[in-house]
């Protein structure tokens, strides 16, 4: 009997232990996430990291230049009027700080110019990512009517004239003047065209000063509110599709929905790609206003606004959107030193 009731004492302290073993392993359990989502600073939970744009670029110099000169040429245009430049002005951040673009005749498009600075560390080109390379991108402006309104067999015509452009090409290129080198001569100064260095750059590269505490504070809000699981990577963008209204029908409340607000729909014509867009890069970013594929934000805080009604669905203190768009101006880099 005496044994019985010591066995009895026992068990019941090997299952009070037991308990308290169980309950304090699942208390552990249930912190892990969010031990791991403090994780260090520059990571988020699912995101990739924001690393710093590299910038010991090596290119041919010759290449360089001659794809400046061509990104600059009006004879890439049917009336000789539009180049590259006048859409993509470095001064302007790489934009033309229009709503929407203006081609020859006049001509007025339906979708807002992003900037080429950083264009060759974007996943794929344009809004809709119809083009896999910056190569492949140029045929676009040179075909449509609304921008340059060309052909290549007029272009080669045209520069075939010129006995300096043909001397260039010969110089830098085996088989001399083809629409191809033109490409890979333009494409070539758009990879030279990256933007290290900005005070954001400085900042992941150790320097821990490099930020104010309001542009660090922008920083933390831009994380804990979730812009990062969207603007991520090197670009703060350009690596992903996401829909543009994710927490209400952003286009049903913007009124007047056109071909181009269906976005990657237009190349998959699948119907969950409707209304999806490439994630821009928020580089340089208070230097390409007007904002979104439809130039519909003049200013960065009423695009911040929309990103957070519309991408988040929640609101949030003007007191944190001031930090964010102070934050959004640390990452104007400079534009990279061509070294050969
Ligand atoms: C008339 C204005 C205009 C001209 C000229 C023009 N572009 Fe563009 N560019 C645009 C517009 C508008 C878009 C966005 C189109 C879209 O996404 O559907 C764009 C998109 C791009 C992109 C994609 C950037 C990104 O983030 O996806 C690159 C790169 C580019 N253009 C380079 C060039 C080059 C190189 C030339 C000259 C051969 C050129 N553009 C001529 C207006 C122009
Ligand atoms: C769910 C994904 C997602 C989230 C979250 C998100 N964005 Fe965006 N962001 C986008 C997409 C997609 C676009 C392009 C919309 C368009 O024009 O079609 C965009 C565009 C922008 C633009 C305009 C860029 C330009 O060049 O036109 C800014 C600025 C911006 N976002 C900032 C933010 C900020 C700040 C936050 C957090 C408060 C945020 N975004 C949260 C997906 C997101």
């Amino acid at each position: 009997m005496k044994n019985i009731t010591l066995w009895l004492r026992f068990i019941l302290v090997a299952f009070i232990c037991l308990t308290i073993a169980v309950s304090c392993q699942s208390n552990k359990q249930s912190q892990q996430p969010i031990l791991t989502s403090l994780g260090p600073p520059e990571t988020v939970t699912g995101a990739k990291p924001i690393e710093p744009i590299p910038n010991s670029s090596k290119f041919n110099l010759e290449k360089v230049a001659l794809g400046n000169q061509l990104y600059q040429e009006t004879q890439l245009s049917g009336d000789n009027t539009i180049s590259c430049a006048s859409c993509h002005a470095l001064d302007k951040g790489g934009t033309d700080r229009r709503v929407y673009s203006v081609g020859i005749n006049g001509e007025v498009g339906f979708i807002n110019a992003p900037t080429i600075l950083n264009s060759s560390l974007h996943f794929k080109q344009f809004w809709d990512g119809r083009a896999e390379s910056l190569e492949e991108q140029i045929d676009g402006p040179i075909n449509s009517k609304h921008e340059m309104g060309s052909s290549w067999s007029e272009i080669i015509q045209k520069l075939q004239k010129s006995p300096e452009y043909v001397a260039q090409f010969k110089t830098v290129y085996d088989d001399g003047l083809t629409s191809d080198n033109i490409k890979n001569a333009i494409a070539t100064y758009e990879r030279s065209l990256n933007t290290p260095d900005s005070k954001f750059d400085r900042f992941l590269e150790g320097d821990t000063n490099a930020l104010t505490e309001n542009e660090n504070k922008g920083y933390q809000r831009l994380k804990d509110y979730g812009c990062v699981s969207c603007h991520q990577g090197i670009l703060l963008g350009g690596n992903m599709f996401q829909k543009f209204g994710v927490f209400g029908d952003y286009f049903q409340d913007r009124g007047n929905i056109t071909k181009a607000d269906y976005g990657r729909f237009n190349v998959t014509e699948k119907q969950e790609d409707r209304f999806v867009f490439k994630v821009p890069s928020l580089r340089n970013i208070e230097f390409t206003s007007p904002y979104f594929h439809d130039g519909s934000a003049e200013s960065l805080d009423k695009a911040v606004k929309v990103m957070i009604k519309y991408q988040l669905g929640r609101e949030i203190p003007q007191d944190d959107i001031d930090s964010i768009i102070e934050f959004l101006t640390t990452l104007t880099g400079k534009i990279e030193e061509v070294s050969s």
